[in-house]
Parts: structure tokens; sequence; C-alpha cells
């Protein structure tokens, strides 16, 4: 299979990833090539299109979520899959709503349609004295509106890293498998 990856990052671990799946259907004997958003892509011609990005807020970054919208027809062509990069994988529901999880890629499916075939969240990393500023602020805004303890906002700010290889080539697999059903 011919395949892009495009991915949007803020502080690389969206990269890593997208580099660790790529390399995957490499190893598989696929035409497979890996791309950051910035570069915009040419998405048509390709049998899958993978497009990944780091969460923010619960979403994907507002260059991936542009790109998508722009390039709505040549996507809507080939198979497509997704994936977020993220801290907190799993879904959780609150006061009546879920949040997080697969259930965040649902409007980016709503969007692709029923050829967008598979999507994940995979494990992430955040090293609190990289991020700006303004990313800081943010976050700490999040743990006071969440009630976090001194102790867990201090557990939060220490280096921290999900990102795993063997996750990102099962679902590298994964694709592929879905690809041909
Ligand atoms: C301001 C901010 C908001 C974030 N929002 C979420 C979120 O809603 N859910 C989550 O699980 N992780 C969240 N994260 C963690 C990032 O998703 C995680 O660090 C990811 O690996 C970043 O990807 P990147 O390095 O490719 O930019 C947030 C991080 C920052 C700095």
């Amino acid at each position: 299979m011919k395949i892009l990856t495009v991915y949007a990052t803020k502080y690389g671990s969206t990269e890593t990833v997208a580099q660790w799946i790529n390399d995957r259907f490499l190893i598989g004997g696929h035409d497979a090539r890996c791309m950051n958003v910035a570069e915009n892509p040419e998405c048509g011609g390709f049998d899958m299109v993978l497009l990944g990005s780091g969460i923010y807020s619960h979403k994907f970054l507002s260059e991936m979520e542009q790109y998508i919208a722009s390039n709505i027809d040549a996507l809507m062509l080939s198979k497509t899959a997704l994936f977020g990069v993220a801290m907190r994988t799993e879904t959780f529901f609150r006061r009546g709503n879920a949040y997080g999880g697969t259930v965040m890629l649902e409007r980016y499916g709503a969007m692709l349609g029923q050829r967008c075939i598979v999507g994940r969240i995979l494990g992430g990393e955040m090293v609190f004295e990289r991020l700006t500023d303004t990313d800081k602020h943010r976050l700490e805004k999040f743990y006071h509106s969440i009630a976090l303890s001194e102790a867990e906002q201090a557990t939060r700010r220490h280096p921290r890293t999900f990102l795993n290889k063997r996750q990102c080539w099962d679902f590298a697999e994964e694709i592929i498998d879905c690809a041909g059903k």
C-alpha cells in the first residue's frame, strides 16, 4: 500500500509517534512516508492517509483541524485513519458527558465518513519545564479547576512519558489489518 502519515505537534512527541508508526509500515514492505502538517503535504493518490495530532484541551491542534477541512475532498477518496497523542488515553465520564479517549476522534470521523476505518489515542509525553509560559498557565488553571491537591500538581509537573513504541507498532498493524478487509 501507498501510505501517507501527516502529523501535527507542538513539543515533538507526536512526531516521534508518527515516525515509529511509519517505520512499522516500512518494515511491512509498504511505500510509506511521514510528513509534518506544517509542510502542507499533498494527500491525493494514497491508498491510506493517517492523520495524527497532539491533544490540547480534548482536541487536535488547529493546524490539523484546518488541514482536514481544506483537504476533505482528496481525503475522502482514500481510506483514512486517525490518532491523537495525549497524557490521558482512556475515556472518562463526568456530569452526564464522556470526555477523552477515542470520543475525541468522533468529530473528525464525522467529517471523513465511513472510509475513516480506525482510530486510537496513544500515550504522549510532557515536560512541564519545556512548555511555553502560556501553556504552563493553561495547565495550572486546569489543575485548579479540577481541584488537584498540591501533591498531585507536583506529580504532574514532574517530567512524565507514556511514549510506547510497542503500542505504536500494534496500531500500525491494526491499520494494515483493517485496510485489507
Ligand atoms: C496546554 C495543554 C493542554 C493539554 N490538554 C490535554 C488534554 O486535554 N488531554 C490530554 O490527555 N493531554 C493533554 N495535554 C498533554 C499533551 O496532549 C501531551 O503532552 C502530548 O504528548 C503533546 O503532544 P506534542 O508533543 O506532539 O505537542 C495537554 C498539554 C498542554 C501543554
